[in-house]
């Protein structure tokens, strides 16, 4: 790992790529017409809209120009002076343009009520089309779209590639370009290297143990174990000889000699998951190990000691907990040296785009489906979605939405999102399922993210409502 930590390493935000400043760019397209009248038109439009343009009069002159330098759009008729009609010199053009850059996003214009041409187009890679004459505000807002989605798509694919590169050396891929998560990949690239014990707060899904896993592999223990336990899955009464082991013998059950998680992980890094739901009374002999690395296995009174980085995670909000005695203070202060807190995605919706393309190659590749890309409606979609669940959410919908699609680029209506920008969907609309999430949603939200108590207001255990939130992506 280099000396610039897992932040510049894997996301694109904390990094000084030469397109790093794409996003804040003017956004470059390339139009192309025979007919001057219509480039002349465009031009004083896009221009007013804060869009550069560069115009082509045949398309040998569009390749041409796009040889010459990337655009953020291409905007292009489908009919040329040799052959008026058919389209087949703009469909060819569509391709080759494609083949060029595909990740170019291409728009289409077509005479008025010539369908077929749009469909054809679209077909071969177009990702939208307008009808001549066309109409300014529509115009303008396609291109906007396909301008965020083309370079959504080109940060994913820069963000794949230099995690593929990364993945060899066992680091996971990371995608947060958003001013929420700038802060966040600061704090990783600069506690990452360090033993310092992390707390890492969040929702449901936000990415908490990815980021145990980028703190593990980028630091110095990345070639020794990272041993991961969910101390909110683990059965009342067993926490103690999961975590320090036990002799044989030393209670009802206990046939054999057991090490316990703290000796698996010596040398590495013990991730504590759902660490609020360690029971009080262990709670000091947690602070013990973490005090002096020093514990006994359960019936046995030889002192053995480890030396192990603590990262700990959890949705609930230790301060409170503390300040309402259920959570030792003196201990809290020993797990959070540092606190990574992971903002919900509803903060961050500038990272939809570069997730939702992320999420779609991975599952494409998985299911072995020809998907490439999601057409702007999807995209209007993900945008407007609360994300309740967020990121895990998010992978779950274009997992479905992958197995769901039909053609070769997801449509709104594959990614089954029911609940629409302005509200939830009443009642009567639900399924029974939908109605168990949206309750178990309310009850952890109530809490503050604290599994137990909502399970107690759901009148359920807390292992059965942790079933239900696997269950329902939560
Ligand atoms: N920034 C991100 N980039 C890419 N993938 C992400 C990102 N954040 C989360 N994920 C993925 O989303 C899924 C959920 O993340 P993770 O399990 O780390 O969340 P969590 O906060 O631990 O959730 P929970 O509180 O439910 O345990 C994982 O598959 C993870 O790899
Ligand atoms: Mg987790």
């Amino acid at each position: 790992m280099s000396s610039d930590g897992p932040g510049r390493a894997v996301a694109a935000g904390a990094s000084t790529a030469p397109d790093e400043k794409a996003a804040e760019r003017v956004p470059r397209v390339l139009a192309a017409d025979d007919d001057p009248d219509v480039l002349a038109a465009l031009k004083l439009l896009l221009k007013a809209e804060g869009f550069e343009l560069e115009t082509a009069t045949s398309p040998a002159l569009a390749l041409a120009a796009l040889e010459k330098r990337d655009f953020d759009a291409a905007l292009l008729d489908l009919n040329y002076a040799r052959d008026t009609t058919s389209g087949r010199e703009g469909l060819e053009l569509v391709e080759r343009l494609r083949a060029l850059d595909p990740t170019l996003p291409v728009v289409v214009m077509t005479a008025w009520g010539s369908v077929e041409g749009a469909v054809a187009a679209v077909r071969r890679g177009a990702r939208d089309y307008v009808q001549k004459p066309w109409d300014n505000a529509r115009l303008i807002q396609t291109l906007r779209t396909q301008v965020e989605l083309g370079r959504a798509l080109r940060v994913g694919q820069r963000l794949e590639h230099e995690n593929r590169l990364l993945r060899r050396e066992g680091m996971p891929t990371m995608i947060a370009d958003s001013p929420a998560m700038r802060p966040v990949l600061d704090l990783l690239a600069r506690v990452s290297p360090s033993d310092a014990n992390v707390l890492v707060t969040g929702e449901h899904g936000t990415g908490k143990e990815l980021v145990a896993r980028i703190l593990h592999s980028s630091s110095a223990r990345a070639q020794r174990a990272l041993v991961t336990v969910n101390v909110g899955g683990l059965a009342e009464g067993v926490f103690e000889s999961e975590l320090f082991g036990h002799v044989k013998g030393a209670f009802t059950g206990a046939a054999a000699d057991r090490a316990g998680r703290f000796e698996l992980a010596d040398g590495g890094t013990l991730f504590l998951d759902e660490i609020a739901n360690v029971p009080l009374a262990q709670q000091a002999k947690l602070l013990r190990v973490l005090q002096t690395g020093e514990f006994e296995r359960v019936g046995s009174s030889r002192t053995r000691s480890v030396s192990v980085r603590l990262v700990s995670a959890t949705n609930a909000d230790l301060h409170s907990e503390a300040a309402e005695g259920r959570f030792r203070e003196d201990l809290l202060f020993r797990i959070n040296t540092v606190e990574v807190r992971l903002p919900p995605l509803r903060e961050r919706r500038e990272d939809i785009p570069a997730l939702a393309a992320h999420f779609l190659r991975a599952h494409a590749r998985r299911y072995r489906k020809n998907i490439e890309s999601l057409d702007a409606e999807a995209l209007r979609a993900l945008l407007a979605h609360p994300w309740p669940g967020n990121v895990r959410e998010l992978d779950h919908v274009l997992e479905r939405a992958v197995l769901m699609a039909r053609g070769d680029a997801l449509e709104a209506g594959d990614l089954g999102l029911r609940v629409s920008a302005t509200g939830a969907p009443s009642l009567e609309q639900m399924t029974l399922d939908e109605v168990e999430r949206v309750l178990i949603q309310k009850a952890l939200a109530r809490h503050g993210g604290n599994v137990s108590d909502a399970a107690k207001t759901l009148g359920l255990s807390r292992s059965a409502l942790y079933r239900r939130l696997e269950r329902h992506g939560l």
